[in-house]
């Protein structure tokens, strides 16, 4: 068996962090979204793993590399727009072969693994299988109808109208028929060659077409909100570590993770919390939820339920909730008369000021 991993695509509702970076590096507890997708693909057995990139493919080369570091063999497959989630399979025809897959969006979040929805796979003899969950805002996601035993009868990409809550989570498991289905499907309104639709065909053709429910926790990380939210979830089953230094003004409560070479001075960090390696807290105090990447600085602040991501600096700011912060930002505090703020942001960004 193998992995297509959907690693391109724009990530427009993560702007500006997404103007320079790509979505699935975003790091939730310091490590990026896109390598918890992988470690899970390996932890299934599955070492042979196709990467579909777009515009991001060198920042995410540079992270995935070979792929030794995680366990799996990594072969890129450039896509030259994001022209839909069924176009990556169809791009993907040599790498895949007639092997059975597992397709995973490089931007969903899942806790608990794959390995048990890759087993069932391998055992039963379905075309495809599709996991779902109930969702609250079912316009956002594909959507699918089932009959009365359970069986898939509609897919529906992001429906005005949705005949029902069951949102399609972005892993898919698929055999050859796929391939066929891939290519007789037509773009779709927005542009796209929609896997919901390349599935449709499968169910239109007679192909049998599983679903399985989603038990634990799973996210799509499109959304501030829900990379904040991924980042309390996996910060809450933390083990706490030491590997930084603590000077003896410092104190640490609860569960928090100090990387090689981060240094805490005069400061409390209340977890649960991790701070990446090579960062200085100076002054500081850090709440619970909070992510703070390699090589920051943070002096004469506060800061609680944020993820910050590497090289930023942020100098006398209380207090800051709620944000994400990209790489290499500077936030200070100025003295400088007329009282102001001075901002120099992206396109794209949002500040919430408070007086
Ligand atoms: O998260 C689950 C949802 O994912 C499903 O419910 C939807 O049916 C499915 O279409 C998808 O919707 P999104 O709008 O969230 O897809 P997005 O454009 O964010 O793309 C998902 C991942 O695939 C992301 O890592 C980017 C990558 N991608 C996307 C496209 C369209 C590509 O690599 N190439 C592409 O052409």
């Amino acid at each position: 068996m193998k992995a297509l991993v959907l690693s391109g695509g724009a990530g427009t509702r993560l702007r500006p962090i997404t103007h320079t970076s790509a979505k699935q590096l975003v790091p939730v507890a310091n490590k990026p979204v896109l390598f918890y997708g992988l470690e899970a693909i390996r932890d299934a057995g599955i070492t042979d793993v196709g990467i579909i990139v777009g515009d991001t493919r060198a920042e995410i080369e540079a992270a995935v590399g070979d792929g030794s570091a995680l366990g799996i063999r990594a072969t890129y497959i450039p896509q030259e727009a994001p022209l839909g989630l069924a176009h990556c399979v169809l791009i993907a025809r040599d790498f895949l072969g007639d092997d059975d897959f597992v397709m995973y969006l490089g931007d969903n979040f899942i806790i608990g693994g794959i390995t048990d929805l890759v087993e069932e796979f391998a055992r039963c003899g379905a075309d495809a299988q599709i996991l779902l969950t109930k969702v609250d805002n079912p316009q956002q996601f594909g959507i699918a109808e089932l009959d009365g035993e359970g069986r898939v009868v509609r897919l529906v990409e992001k429906p005005t109208n949705p005949k029902s809550d069951l949102a399609l989570v972005g892993v898919y498991m698929f055999r050859p028929p796929i391939h066929e289905a891939v290519r007789a499907i037509k773009p779709s309104a927005r542009g796209e060659l929609e896997i919901t639709d390349a599935i449709q065909w499968l169910v239109d053709h007679g192909y049998d077409v599983r679903s399985h429910f989603v038990s634990g926790y799973w996210k799509d990380t499109g959304r501030l909100e829900d990379m904040l939210e991924c980042n309390r979830k996996v910060l809450e089953g933390i083990e706490p570590a030491c590997h930084g230094r603590l000077d003896a003004e410092s104190r640490i409560i609860g569960r928090v993770v100090i990387e090689e070479g981060a240094v805490i001075e005069r400061s409390t960090v209340r977890g649960p919390a991790i701070i990446g390696r090579g960062t200085r807290i100076v002054d500081s105090y850090v709440g619970p939820f909070t992510s703070i990447y390699h090589d920051c600085l943070l002096e004469r602040t506060e800061i609680e339920h944020s993820i910050i991501l590497e090289s930023t600096k942020i100098v006398g700011v209380s207090r800051i909730e709620d944000s994400l912060i990209g790489k290499e930002v500077e936030v200070s505090l100025s003295s400088t008369l007329p009282k102001a703020h001075r901002l120099m942001l992206g396109d794209h960004s949002k500040v919430s000021l408070a007086f």
